[in-house]
C-alpha cells in the first residue's frame, strides 16, 4: 500500500548574523545552512497494518509523514501510495490518503464543524449515502453529532481533534497518517480514539500510519514499529520480535523479610530499595525459576515476581540512552 524508497530531505535555512550589521551583510551575502532532517528512508507498508512510526523529538517522523502525504516534496527519493507516486499524480493519491496533525488543525475556525463536513462532502464528491453512512460510524466511535453545529473555535482539544479525525475518513481514504494524535488528550479521548484507530482498521482496513510518544497507543495498536534517529532508520520489525532481541531480558523483582539483599553472579541487580531488589537477566542465560532456587538457597523470601522488558526499555535501547 505504501512503498518508500530512499527518501530524503534537507531543510534550507537562511543564516543570518546577530545584530544590525549581521542582518545587512545576510542582504549580500546569502549564507544558507542544510539540514538533513530525513536521510535514504526505504520501507514498505501492506494494506491493512498498523505501524507505529516513533523517534524522539527532532528525529524526523512529521518531516516523513508530510512527505508521505504530499504536504512537502521530497528532496530525493519517492513515494508511492497504492502503486502511484504521490509527487507525479498528488491529486488523485491525496483521494487516497487521509491525515490529522494533533498539534494544528485542518478545520475551518470560523465554521461550524458540520459545514466543514460539508464542504469537505462536495470538495471530494462524497455521495449522500456514503458521507451519512460514515458520519452514522464515526459518530458511533466518536460520538461526533453532538458536535455537528458547534463552531470549531469554542471546541476544546479533545472534541477538536475528534472531528479532525472524522473530516480525515469521509472520502474514505485507504492510508490515514496520524502525527501525534494523542497529544494532550485526557485518558477518555485517548480511549476513543484507540477505539476509532482499531474500528477503522478492521471494519475499512484502513491503513495507519502512526506517529506518537505515548507508549500505550503503541502497545495498544500496533504490531510493528518503525524507530527513526537523526533522520535514519533504527528499526523495523514486529514489536515482539524487536523487543525480544534488542532488550532479550527481565527482571525479578524480589521481596525479603529484611534489607540484606544477596547478589548473584548471572544476574545485576539494577535496584535495591528497602526490602526490594531487582535482578536483571538475560533469558538466554538463566531461567528465574533458578535465580529464584539460588536465592532462597541463602536467603528467606517473602515474594517474589518477573517483570518482561516493557516497551520503554525498548524505546531507551533504540533512542540510545
Ligand atoms: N520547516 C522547517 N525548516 C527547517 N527545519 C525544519 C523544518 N521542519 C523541521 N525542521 C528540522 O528537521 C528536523 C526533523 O524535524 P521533524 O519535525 O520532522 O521531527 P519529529 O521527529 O517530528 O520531532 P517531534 O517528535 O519533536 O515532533 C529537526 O531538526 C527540525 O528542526
Ligand atoms: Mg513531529
Amino acid at each position: 500500500m505504501i512503498d518508500v524508497k530512499n527518501l530524503s530531505k534537507d531543510y534550507l535555512i537562511k543564516r543570518k548574523g546577530a545584530g544590525l550589521s549581521g542582518a545587512l551583510k545576510g542582504l549580500v551575502t546569502r549564507n544558507t545552512d542544510v539540514i538533513h532532517a530525513v536521510k535514504d528512508l526505504s520501507f514498505h507498508i501492506d494494506e491493512g497494518e498498523i505501524v507505529g512510526f516513533i523517534g524522539p523529538n527532532g528525529a524526523g517522523k512529521s518531516t516523513t509523514i508530510k512527505m508521505m502525504s504530499g504536504i512537502l516534496t521530497p528532496t530525493s527519493g519517492s513515494v508511492l501510495i497504492d502503486g502511484e507516486d504521490i509527487t507525479k499524480h498528488r491529486k488523485e493519491v491525496v483521494r487516497n490518503i487521509g491525515v490529522v496533525f494533533g498539534q494544528r488543525t485542518q478545520l475551518n475556525w470560523d465554521l461550524r464543524l458540520g459545514e466543514t463536513f460539508e464542504l469537505l462532502k462536495h470538495i471530494y464528491r462524497i455521495e449522500q449515502t456514503d458521507y451519512d453512512k460514515t458520519l452514522d460510524v464515526m459518530n458511533d466511535i466518536l460520538g461526533i453529532k453532538e458536535l455537528i453545529d458547534k463552531p470549531v473555535r469554542q471546541m476544546s482539544l479533545g472534541q477538536r481533534v475528534k472531528g479532525d479525525l472524522v473530516a480525515s475518513m469521509l472520502h474514505s481514504p485507504k492510508v490515514l497518517f496520524l502525527d501525534e494524535p494523542t497529544i494532550g488528550l485526557d485518558v477518555s479521548a485517548k480511549y476513543s480514539l484507540r477505539k476509532f484507530i482499531k474500528e477503522i482498521n478492521q471494519v475499512r482496513k484502513t491503513t495507519v500510519i502512526l506517529t506518537t510518544h505515548d507508549l500505550g497507543d503503541i502497545q495498544e495498536l500496533c504490531e510493528r514499529l518503525i524507530i527513526i534517529n537523526h533522520g535514519r532508520m533504527m528499526e523495523d520489525g514486529n514489536l515482539k520480535e524487536i523487543t525480544d532481541r534488542i532488550a532479550p531480558y527481565k527482571t525479578l523483582v524480589v521481596e525479603y523479610y529484611d534489607e540484606e539483599a544477596p547478589s548473584h553472579d548471572k544476574c545485576e541487580m539494577i535496584g535495591h530499595e528497602g526490602n526490594v531488589a531487582r535482578y536483571r537477566f538475560d533469558k538466554s542465560d538463566i531461567t528465574a525459576a533458578d535465580i529464584i532456587a539460588d536465592l532462597s538457597a541463602r536467603k528467606a523470601l517473602k515474594d517474589v515476581s518477573i517483570e518482561e522488558a516493557g516497551i520503554d526499555d525498548i524505546i531507551k535501547i533504540a533512542y540510545g540512552n
